[in-house]
């Protein structure tokens, strides 16, 4: 079976998802193709028998990125299999919603959606989980990946639940594509910078330029969150959301960070019943296997 997946990643969550996926489906003797939406789309859809997305949950929607690949992508024979992987920063149901816009273009393209699996992965952007939440979330995805890319190998359909309102809510929050435009504009950098010129070489818009000496950040910003994620000396400032930055790469493999863990009170339920959900999944297919 040859397959496509077609993913953006702002911070590394969802590639390191999507590169577990591939590890998966290769060893269900599967060809794999990843392909970064930064980047046109020089494949053939029609020589794939799965087309995968996945992508980052923005504001409980698809980031402008990812709509406008999938709005790029031609038509394809009736019926083409597809599957949605997403990742977000808290497990709420409300994220169910992400992917309803780009389902419906999809669908019109030819693609019919039959599994779509949704990974908690820590925040990138509001504030900064502990290690060893990061650790958790991740331990967690990677027991459920190998189930789930099993569950589309063998053809069973899986979808998320449904939310009441649900395409009214993902239009209405999809108010973060534009204001992301203006917000991004506001960025600045302070004087940690060491001119690196890091953000300017990874920004996946290209919005970041340096002239005469002052780094300029047009209005192409898409609040991926990379370029201050990953600025190596901190010194970007997010505009209206500097508050909620988070900076550096978390340490996925430190089950006892000591880092006070903000979240303890934060989503408490919804975390805990995201575990507890994913606990008894692994359980019941390893007594299976
Ligand atoms: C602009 C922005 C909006 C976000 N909105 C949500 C959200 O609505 N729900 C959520 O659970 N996480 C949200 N997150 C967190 C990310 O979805 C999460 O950290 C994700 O795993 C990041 O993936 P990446 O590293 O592949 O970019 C948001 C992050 C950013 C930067």
């Amino acid at each position: 079976m040859k397959v496509l997946i077609c993913y953006f990643s702002g911070t590394g969550n969802t590639k390191k998802v999507v590169d577990a996926f591939r590890e998966q489906f290769e060893k269900n003797s599967c060809e794999v193709t990843l392909h970064c939406v930064e980047k046109p789309l020089e494949e053939d859809l029609h020589s794939f028998d799965l087309v995968g997305i996945a992508y980052p949950v923005h504001a409980f929607n698809a980031p402008p990125i990812i709509v406008n690949f999938v709005k790029s992508l031609p038509k394809v024979d009736n019926g083409k299999r597809l599957f949605i992987i997403n990742t977000s920063g808290e497990p709420l149901k409300l994220n169910n919603i992400s992917s309803i816009k780009i389902r419906k273009i999809l669908k019109k393209k030819g693609f019919v959606l039959h599994n779509e699996y949704h990974y908690c992965m820590p925040y990138n952007m509001i504030f900064r989980h502990s290690d060893s939440m990061a650790y958790k979330m991740w331990t967690t995805a990677s027991q459920l990946i190998p189930i789930d890319c099993k569950e589309i190998v063998s053809q069973k359909d899986v979808k998320l639940g449904r939310v009441f309102l649900g395409g009214f809510l993902a239009y209405v929050f999809r108010i973060e594509h534009w204001g992301g435009r203006f917000n991004g504009k506001k960025y600045k950098v302070n004087k940690n910078c060491i001119h690196c010129a890091k953000c300017v070489r990874d920004c996946p818009t290209h919005n970041i330029k340096i002239e005469d000496g002052h780094f300029v950040f047009g209005k192409n910003c898409i609040m991926c969150m990379r370029c201050s994620f990953m600025c190596p000396k901190n010194a970007i400032k997010i505009g209206w959301f500097n508050g909620w930055k988070v900076n550096g790469p978390y340490n996925f493999n430190n089950p006892n960070g000591t880092e006070q863990a903000k979240h303890k009170n934060f989503c408490k339920r919804s975390y805990k019943k995201y575990f507890a959900r994913s606990e008894k999944k692994i359980a019941e297919n390893s007594a299976t296997a």
